[in-house]
């Protein structure tokens, strides 16, 4: 039925599933279609040149706008976190504290570190920032069709919309859901506005967000696009979901996660840089019927 679905990366526990969930979806129209996507290592790459790409998060990290001690610091609690992050021998339970210290503890190192808005957009120019390849077409594709597009990132919303935005994507058919920074009246990072976001509790995030999933009640079909098993909540908040197709890209730790990812994701893309696949499955969703 689509070509793409044959790729070497695409896994499915069950295919005929798939299949129709995309043909109701077909049979509903896009004008009943919205997209929900997690931001880093989903709509960014994970890895490039055997290198890893950065995160929001990262992208501040590795720049010349925070000093070196904090650097060791941030870079200390990432080698700390990230594998508790991707550790399938923990629950989410027991890893959902620990996600609230990593995030904590980078806000508060950060905050330190008095942070200029006005120096963000150089940040982010002078960044390994990298979207996956086909981002373009994914973007513009929703955008030519009208398909509300919500990114919905535990990242930092400012570096996330300064990513898009350079990139000429940050079209106005698309949402984000973040943590954004608090600046004085001096343009100084002072602190995170709102509720914490982090990897675990995107479903309360939604919930938070209600008027929006509200103005989309007429869009009762989600594409879900997410790399942690934390972005399956992602739209627990749209209202009367009728269908709902979820992508989960797998960049690491295959062996051990692939049977967790294969039960909770319709499509699992494995070590997949590309939005080849989504790409597809939105052109197929949006065709004339
Ligand atoms: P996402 O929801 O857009 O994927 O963003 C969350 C990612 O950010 C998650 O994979 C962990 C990562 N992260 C860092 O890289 N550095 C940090 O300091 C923090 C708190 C999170
Ligand atoms: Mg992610």
């Amino acid at each position: 039925m689509i070509p793409e679905l044959s790729n070497p990366s695409v896994l499915m526990r069950d295919p005929q599933r798939v299949e129709e969930i995309l043909q109701t979806m077909l049979q509903c129209g896009s004008n009943t279609l919205q997209v929900i996507s997690d931001f880093d290592m989903t709509l960014t790459r994970f890895a490039f040149n055997g290198k890893r790409c950065p995160t929001c998060h990262n992208i501040l990290d590795n720049s010349s706008i925070i000093t070196s001690d904090c650097k060791e610091k941030l870079a200390k609690l990432l080698g700390t976190y990230y594998p508790i992050e991707i550790d399938c021998s923990r629950s989410i339970e027991e890893k959902l504290p620990l996600m609230v210290e990593w995030w904590t503890k980078a806000h508060e190192l950060l905050v330190q570190q008095k942070i200029k808005k006005d120096l963000l957009a150089m940040t982010v120019r002078e960044s390994e920032a990298k979207l996956r390849d086909g981002f373009q077409v994914f973007f513009d594709h929703l955008h030519e069709h009208n398909v509300p597009l919500l990114i919905f990132s535990a990242g930092i919303g400012d570096i996330l919309e300064e990513v898009i935005r350079q990139a000429g994507v940050f079209h106005p058919n698309v949402k984000v859901f973040s943590n954004y920074m608090d600046f004085d009246e001096d343009g100084v990072l002072k602190a995170f506005k709102g509720e914490l976001i982090h990897i675990y509790n995107k479903r309360e995030g939604a919930l938070l967000n209600t008027g929006h999933f509200q103005d989309l009640r007429t869009r009762p079909n989600v594409l879900l696009l997410g790399d942690s098993l934390g972005d399956l909540a992602m739209a627990d908040g749209v209202q009367d979901m009728e269908n709902i197709l979820k992508i989960g890209f797998l960049n690491d730790k295959v062996d051990e996660r692939k049977q967790s990812y294969l039960n909770a994701y319709d499509v699992v893309l494995v070590k997949d840089e590309t939005l080849e696949v989504p790409n597809a499955l939105i052109h197929y969703l949006t065709a004339n019927k």
